[in-house]
């Protein structure tokens, strides 16, 4: 396809965009941290699902001074259900640096940009675009199935090779046409048909405002229907857990996970790996120092990271009250899961932390992963 034909497939995406264009609670403004947000929130998930979780960030941190100084578990909480918690605390670490070392103010550039902590090409390119207006693309994976069909392109749309070569393609495009300041409009156009018409499976080219212009259509419906080629992934290992709801009195125990890894720093229902027989459960509960009171097997959950998917088992376990003090036994349980084969409970026991908090408290203010949220209800957990 030549520069010219694809400029005239933009011209055409962005008049559809300005008939089209969702309107979305993060859209309409050209304030750079709430475009980063949004931003980061949307590669988690879909905009629908990001529009409350956006309107609760910003009510509780409204510009980068308060993210900037706001305590990990507050910012956890916020992000609490979306995944990708490293994400979150790059924010932080990101406003931090905007604050010290930049007036609280984001560069306007795209190379100054991508050079901050956590902002890569995509969202430097959304940034420098929407909020700036520069000529830049903001290349994700609607881009790249989009301009994949566009062009009946087979490379891999995975391979960094290929999104760098549609990065250069349309920034030379959007720097051809003179005057360009729409380049805002044109990347969240993609977007928009991306994940409203040229959706991955079967898009509705019926309704394509680039179907004239779109080479696999022209090909025929078997074409469109290879693309876009994209490797294989890895496959996720599987992992099998016996997850605890250990309640005493309205309380239940939560445990820290380590400070480095999956869920870094988030609270999470204790968990031993394998698969464990209530017997098993009943003494590793009481090798933590408890007397349990009564034992009941609860639904069984599955959670999909992305290199790993947690095949899950429960059971709730009533103790009878320890005190509010009270702090599981930690070496007396590590000694019982080496004497009699426990599954290991994850992370070394110096940086282990444990705390018992009321149903109530930890669906206000403790931030527990949604990994777990199979459980929520039976720990009388809800989000307020
Ligand atoms: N996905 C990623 N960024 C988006 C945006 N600005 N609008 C809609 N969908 C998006």
């Amino acid at each position: 396809m030549t520069e010219n034909a694809l400029i005239q497939n933009l011209t055409c995406l962005l008049a559809w965009y300005r008939k089209n264009a969702r309107k979305l609670a993060f859209r309409g403004t050209r304030d750079p941290y709430r475009i980063w947000i949004s931003e980061i929130m949307l590669q988690q998930t879909r905009a629908g699902v990001v529009e409350d979780y956006f309107v609760r960030f910003m009510q509780k941190l409204p510009d980068v001074y308060a993210l900037a100084a706001v305590e990990d578990d507050e910012l956890m909480k916020l992000w609490e259900g979306l995944g990708y918690y490293s994400r979150a605390r790059n924010l932080k670490k990101c406003a931090q640096v905007l604050v010290q070392q930049y007036g609280g103010k984001f560069p306007a550039e795209y190379d100054e940009l991508i050079r901050l902590p956590g902002i890569g090409f995509y969202t430097a390119g959304a940034i420098a675009s929407i909020a700036f207006g520069k000529p830049v693309p903001a290349v994700d994976g609607n881009v790249m199935r989009v301009m994949s069909r566009l062009k009946s392109d087979s490379r891999d749309i995975c391979d960094m090779k290929t999104k760098r070569a549609v990065f250069d393609e349309l920034s030379a495009c959007y720097r051809a046409i003179p005057g360009f300041t729409e380049s805002g409009d044109l990347n969240q156009a993609f977007m928009d048909l991306g994940s409203e018409i040229c959706i991955p499976g079967t898009p509705k080219c019926g309704q394509c405002p680039l179907q004239a212009g779109c080479e696999a259509y022209q090909a025929g419906p078997e074409r469109v229907s290879q693309l876009p080629v994209r490797r294989k992934a890895a496959e996720k290992r599987i992992e099998k857990r016996t997850i605890l709801i250990i309640g005493a009195g309205d309380g239940i125990l939560l445990h820290r996970r380590p400070s480095k890894g999956l869920l870094a720093g988030l609270f999470e229902f204790p968990g031993l790996s394998g698969h464990l027989e209530e017997e098993k459960v009943l003494s590793y509960v009481e090798s933590l120092g408890f007397e349990p009171l009564h034992i009941e097997r609860l639904p069984e959950g599955k959670h999909v990271f992305s290199h790993i998917i947690w095949d899950m088992i429960c059971y709730k376990v009533r103790v009878a009250d320890p005190g509010l003090e009270a702090h599981p036994d930690t070496d007396a349980a590590a000694l019982a899961e080496e004497e009699t084969e426990y599954g290991r409970q994850q992370g070394s026991s110096e940086n282990q932390e444990w705390i018992w908090v009321s149903s109530r408290e930890a669906g206000r203010s403790v931030p527990i992963p949604s990994a777990f949220a199979t459980w929520f209800e039976a720990a009388g957990i809800s989000e307020e």
